[in-house]
């Protein structure tokens, strides 16, 4: 290794996903390996991802990371966990053009700088984590010339987020709890990948809360601790419903897949309610939009609808199609219309394309939406501005992808520092 300025550096894009049968409890709490299975659909990334660049150079005299802009801190043990595990898998890497020669034993000398950044709030309160360590580990991942398969770098993802297990793949995805010790066997695996079902469209409304929530490590913990539910559900419930669900995914099987996916949110924030002390992770606004999905399911005859919550109050919901994705937003604006000063481009994110199909893209065309006939009697009128901060329309997407784009890197090629 020549002791050069040089600065190589990788950048990658992941995304976040959404658990449908949900992840909560852990059996070894270091390993981060779970207590049951658990099946996700991967988010597309042109709406929700994390960016992050990675770089190696000579002249780095220490470890950094900078998230949004921001230096953190990398002593924590699950990023020291995914570090090491992956620089034991590192091997030898050379850019002739750039004058770049690494051989597998530099890797341990050899400093890193690291700067990610989500394309959604923070605050939003929707699982960075998962987005985040996926793309750590698949940046480096690239950078270091690893030769792993996207499930055994999973299992090192897995170390920094459970979830972020799952972001290594793009469409369906299960994370397979495994039963050794050494969590070897605990990976995800790709179900069905975005294009197998390419009908569903997600809406999903983030909610507006002033509390601040249990976070997910805790309160699993917690629930792990006393909840005898948890115990009943990873050993009765969720077994059976994982494999259903995998059929009802294989099949495009909507009645089943929004069955399963309501019910085991349901299960998940009742074994929240059965912790001690109880964890609310919804609220009254989020309950609203379950009783509205309810009764449009109800009075259609079958599911147009799936919804599911996580560790917070934001509902993440899942139209059959398209028709319904219009159909649903309608009647989401109606009883959540955006506060009069708040720009429709800036209320509906993401997709935004759907605003113009569902004739919300005028002035005055909330004020102009009717209520949905089925539910206009019981769940109130508009006097809900403001729960809703914002929805963000998109749909299933792909797994992790290399920028080669050198505009997008988020260091410097130079100095390796944030630009
Ligand atoms: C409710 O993956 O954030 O979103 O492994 O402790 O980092 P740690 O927890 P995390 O938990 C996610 C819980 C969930 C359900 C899910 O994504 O399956």
């Amino acid at each position: 290794m020549a002791a050069e300025k040089w600065v190589y550096m990788v950048t990658a894009q992941t995304p976040t996903n959404i658990a449908v049968i949900k992840y909560w409890g852990k059996r070894d709490e270091v390993r981060i390996l779970p207590v049951n299975d658990s099946i996700s659909v991967t988010l597309d990334p042109d709406h929700l991802c994390t960016v992050t660049t990675v770089a190696v150079s000579p002249s780095f005299d220490r470890d950094r990371m900078w998230l949004n802009g921001k230096e953190i801190s990398l002593s924590g043990s699950r990023y020291q966990n995914c570090l090491r595990e992956i620089r034991g898998r590192a091997g030898d890497v050379e850019d002739k053009e750039k004058g770049v020669k690494i051989e597998k034993k530099d890797w341990e000398k050899l400093h890193l700088h690291i700067a990610s950044h989500n394309n959604f709030p923070t605050a939003a309160g929707l699982a960075s984590s998962a987005a985040g360590f996926a793309c750590l580990v698949f940046s480096l991942a690239k950078l270091m010339n690893v030769d792993e398969d996207a499930s055994h770098l999973s299992a090192i993802a897995r170390q920094g987020s459970g979830s972020a297990c799952r972001s290594l793949f793009g469409g369906f995805v299960k994370w397979e709890m495994g039963s050794k010790e050494d969590g070897s066997d605990s990976v995800a695996v790709q179900l069905a990948d975005e294009k197998h079902w390419n009908d569903l469209v997600i809406i999903i409304a983030v909610v507006s809360s002033r509390q601040k929530e249990t976070s997910s490590t805790s309160g699993m913990r917690e629930s792990v601790e006393t909840s005898l539910l948890l115990q009943h559900r990873a050993k009765e419930v969720v077994p059976k419903r994982t494999l259903q669900m995998e059929e009802a995914i294989k099949n495009r099987d909507f009645a089943s897949f929004t069955q399963l996916s309501c019910a085991d949110s349901n299960q998940f924030h009742a074994v929240c309610l059965d912790t001690s002390p109880p964890i609310f992770y919804m609220n009254d606004t989020s309950h609203r939009i379950i009783s509205l999905v309810e009764k449009w399911n109800r009075s259609e005859g079958t599911p147009q609808v799936a919804y599911t919550f996580d560790a917070g109050p934001n509902a993440v919901l899942i139209a059959r199609n398209r028709k319904v994705a219009v159909q649903l937003l309608q009647g989401l604006l109606y009883y959540f219309p955006p506060k009069s000063e708040t720009d429709m481009k800036s209320y509906v994110v993401g997709d935004n394309s759907i605003l113009k199909e569902a004739g919300l893209d005028g002035a005055n065309s909330v004020e102009n939406l009717q209520p949905p006939p089925e539910i206009k009697d019981n769940i109130g009128s508009q006097d809900q501005k403001g729960e809703v901060s914002y929805f963000i329309c998109t749909k299933p997407g792909r797994g992790p992808v290399v920028l080669p784009d050198q505009t997008q890197a988020l260091l410097d090629p130079e100095t390796g520092l944030p630009k």
